[in-house]
Formats: structure tokens, sequence, C-alpha cells
């Protein structure tokens, strides 16, 4: 029988629940990466994971930060590797990873970015490649091109692999951003991202923004399609100055945008569930989020 990460010998998976870091001390921020986790907990049997695994399974976590995404799926994997282009985030990863006492041979990070063109080299070998599962949680959103960045995870799987995203639904009303502001934004966030200072500013403008998605909580929507369709549709976002700093919140996708991205890239068996619960980002309100999973035919 595989053994999992979770079941690895002396594995202490309350270190890495317990660890902290610029990334998540805040109270706001905590309540998000244990949301992310239980959202994925509460999926394990939709995603196809089992505990114990009963085959090896290998699970990418893109742009992993400090991790939520691998200690969530530590008792269904039986190896996880962290990716993130800010080296900060994959110190804090690997620090919770060793400090779990799981071994680096089993759970690593690396920094890397999959969705550069060209993409690396050296990120072309086996062990970068073939995995049964690659997971994207709260980044796509800061991708340039976040339909080349889906199909860029679908690479990395095998055949019969899931590619599987958390992003925020789009607020109806949000307005696109520019793809040079656009740009500049995502180029200062992965810069930034180990610390709070993209969101630290004034206070946010008054939202007119509602929630007028047309799907319930805890549904799931289950088809296939492909259609045309632009990289800034409901792309939206908020930003702001505040005391001369710049602002950067989420930028949610609706889920028909996220579902073109998954057909494009070739994912079959696409579907989605949205979030039992709404998850509050300080001075950026309250957003929907949902998961999405796509298998490589
Ligand atoms: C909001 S954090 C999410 C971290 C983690 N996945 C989670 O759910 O808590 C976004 C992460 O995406 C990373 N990131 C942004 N663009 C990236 C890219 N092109 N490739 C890899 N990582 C990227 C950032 O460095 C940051 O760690």
């Amino acid at each position: 029988m595989p053994t999992s990460l979770a079941s690895q010998p002396n594995a202490n998976e309350a270190f890495w629940v317990e660890a902290r870091s610029t990334y998540d001390s805040l109270d706001w921020q905590r309540r998000f990466t244990k949301q992310v986790f239980n959202f994925i907990r509460q999926q394990a049997a939709w995603l196809a994971l089992t505990s114990p695994p009963t085959t090896d399974v290998r699970l990418l976590d893109y742009a992993c930060g400090p991790g939520i995404v691998s200690l969530s799926m530590l008792p269904y994997v039986t190896s996880t590797l962290g990716m993130d282009v800010n080296p900060h985030q994959v110190s804090e990863y690997n620090r919770r990873a060793s400090g779990a006492n799981l071994p680096t041979t089993l759970c690593h990070a690396t920094t890397g970015d999959l969705i550069t063109t060209p993409v690396d080299p050296a990120l072309s070998t086996a062990e970068f490649t073939s995995f049964d599962y690659a997971v994207c949680s709260a980044a796509l959103h800061h991708m340039d091109d976040p339909a080349a960045a889906v199909a860029r995870l679908a690479d990395r799987v095998k055949v019969g692999g899931k590619v599987v995203i958390i992003e925020f639904l789009a607020k109806d009303e949000d307005v696109p951003a520019g793809e040079e502001e656009r740009r500049r934004m995502n180029e200062e966030y992965r810069l930034r991202s180990h610390d709070n200072t993209h969101l630290v500013a004034g206070p946010m403008p008054p939202s007119q923004h509602g929630l007028k998605h047309g799907h319930g909580h805890g549904h799931e929507h289950s088809h296939e399609h492909s259609h045309e369709h632009s990289h800034e549709q409901g792309h939206g976002h908020e930003h702001g100055e505040g005391e001369g700093r710049h602002r950067h919140g989420p930028h949610g996708f609706k889920l028909e945008e996220m579902r073109g991205f998954f057909a494009a890239a070739g994912l079959v068996d696409v579907k989605s569930v949205i979030a039992p619960e709404k998850i509050v980002i300080e001075g950026f309100g309250e957003w929907d989020s949902f998961m999405m999973q796509g298998t490589k035919a």
C-alpha cells in the first residue's frame, strides 16, 4: 500500500498547520487559508482522492505560497512538489515541510515559473512532469494570461491526471483591467507576494458590485464545452491608490470563462463547485470562490 505523506514516519502536520509567516499572519489571512484547506478536504471524494492513496499520487502545488494546498492534500498523495515564482514563498514552504518532518525527497518546493515563454529547460525533467494533480489556488488571477496558464498546467499532468483551479468568482460589474495595467500589477505582486504590503492601503471605495452570478452555493456544474473567449472578459479587479501605495486585490473569473480555458487546454470532464462560505479579503470585501477540475484526455 502506498504511504501518504501524512502517514510518513514522524510526520507532524500540526507544525505546518500552526506555522505563521508574513503571508498568513493576519487573522483574515488565516481564515482564508483555513477555508482553502477545508474546501479541498470537503471536496476530496469529488476530486477522486482517497486516503490512504491506493497508488502513487504525485501532486504539483503550483504557485504554492507557504503550501496550504499541499498541507490539505497530505493524506491523499504520496509526494508533492510546490512551485512558486517568489523565493520567499518557497523557503517558507520548505521550512514548514521540514518542520512537519516530511522527507524532502517527497515534499519540497522550488522556485520556478511554468507560465513564462520560453519555460526554463531545467523544468522539463521527469521531476516536473506527469503529475496526477496540478492544483493552483488563488493565483491564476495574478497571471498575465490565465488561459495559457491552464494549458501549461495541463502539459504537466499525465493522461488521466487532473488540473484543479481554485479561484474567486467574478462579480458581475467588475471592470476589466487593461492589459498593461494588469501586467504591471502582476509583476509587482510576484515580487511582493510574500508580505502584506500589496494589501496595505487606504479604505476601499464603497463597492457597487453585487454578487449576481447565477449559481447557488454548493451546486455542482458538470459540462464540457469549448467556445471563443477573451482573456479580458469578466476579469475584473479592484485597486486604487491609498497613502501613495498601490492596492492589489483579487480579480475574479466567471465559470464560463474558466470552462473555456479548460476546454481550450484539452481538458475533459470539466466540473466546478462553489465554496460553501464566502471569503473575506480585508479591504476588498467578500468573495465567492470556486474549484474547477478537468481531466487530461
Ligand atoms: C495568493 S498566493 C496563493 C498561495 C497559495 N496557493 C494559497 O492558496 O494560499 C499567490 C501565489 O502565486 C504566486 N505566483 C504569482 N504568479 C506566479 C507565476 N507566474 N508562477 C508561479 N507562482 C506565481 C505568488 O508568488 C504567490 O505565492
